[in-house]
């Protein structure tokens, strides 16, 4: 982090950009250069390999090109370091890396104030599962709210934000996570099914689909009296999704237990591992004894998990 001792500049973002306190952005192409999907170890994809940020928060007009390698941005405090990872952040669905109001990115004068410029724009170009391809997305000006965001995939509009998520998949772990070491289960699952999209795209759906079927089973066990062959419905249902959201982790998390047992370098290696009732099931037996197991405790657990509230005593989300 040799940049960090460098004098602050009088427009740190701007130095930052300028490369005026070399190395603010280590391991960056020099000049101008492409580099284009083709010359890219399939090993080393994905990689973003140019980024341009306009009126997005204290950029005006900002622009790097890079290459496969890992890229170091240092710089004092302020310099924008963390704007350019939030930037990064929007090449996927979702709120972004501060899940920040889209209209207050837009670029302001220190101190707020209406926005200096248009809205915000981020302009990238990635080598990702389908070879290069350019990705576009800002702030609609057009919708009621100014809090939509559009996305243009090789300079056609998407549909939807979703269209990211097949050219690359992002994970991010920010200082403002922490929690996720302390707090339940819950935000650590969800944690992993965002590495998990990464693997298999369907995952969103399957979570979700066991999801309103535990909701569902819970409002019903609540409410009582419930017809038992509605509620097996739901079970089966959950059984059947719950089951292969938890196999999707484990298989997911081996895969990264592998990689990591592979790593070679100077810090301990990590090991991986999935520890619940279910995991637990995938280990010993085929995935439909499982779901069969599931089905039966669900049955049988109707009554406790009324009285508890919402979670069934085993479940796998
Ligand atoms: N909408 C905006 N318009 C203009 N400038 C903005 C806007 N939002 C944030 N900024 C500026 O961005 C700067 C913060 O940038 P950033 O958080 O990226 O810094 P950083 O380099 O990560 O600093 P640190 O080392 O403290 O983490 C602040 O100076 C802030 O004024
Ligand atoms: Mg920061």
């Amino acid at each position: 982090m040799r940049g960090a001792l460098a004098k602050p500049a009088s427009d740190p973002a701007e130095a930052l950009v300028s490369r005026a306190f070399d190395p603010y952005i280590e391991g960056m192409a020099q000049g101008e250069a492409q580099v284009r999907a083709d010359d890219l170890d399939a090993a080393q994809l994905p990689a973003v390999t140019s980024l341009t940020l306009t009126d997005f928060r204290g950029y005006a007009m900002a622009r790097i090109a890079a290459d496969a390698r890992p890229v170091v941005l240092t710089g004092p405090n302020g310099a924008g370091k963390t704007n350019f990872l939030e930037a990064i952040s929007f090449l996927a669905p979702g709120r972004g890396l501060r899940r920040a109001r889209l209209t207050e990115i837009d670029r302001r004068a220190p101190g707020g104030g209406a926005p200096l410029g248009g809205a915000w724009v981020v302009a990238a170009k990635v080598a990702g599962a389908h070879g290069e391809a350019r990705i576009g997305t800002g702030r609609d000006t057009t919708s009621d709210s100014g809090e939509r965001r559009q996305v243009r995939v090789d300079g056609a509009p998407a549909r939807s934000q979703t269209a990211l998520a097949e050219h690359l998949s992002l994970v991010w772990l920010t200082p403002q996570m922490d929690r996720l070491f302390l707090d339940g289960g819950t935000a650590r699952r969800r944690f992993l099914d965002r590495l998990v999209y990464g693997f298999d795209p369907q995952h969103a759906a399957r979570v979700s689909t066991y999801e309103r079927a535990m909701r569902e089973r819970a409002r019903l066990l609540r409410d009582g009296p419930a017809d038992p062959a509605w509620l097996g419905a739901l079970e089966d249902r959950m059984a059947e999704h719950g089951i292969a959201v938890a196999a999707a982790r484990r298989e997911v998390t081996m895969r990264l237990d592998e990689a990591c047992a592979d790593a070679d370098g100077p810090f301990p290696r990590a090991r991986l591992a999935l520890d619940g009732t279910v995991d637990e099931w995938l280990a010993g037996m085929p995935a439909l004894a499982a779901e069969d197991e599931l089905r039966r405790r669900l049955a049988a657990g109707r009554r406790a998990d009324g009285d508890a509230g919402t979670c069934p005593r085993t479940h796998p989300s």
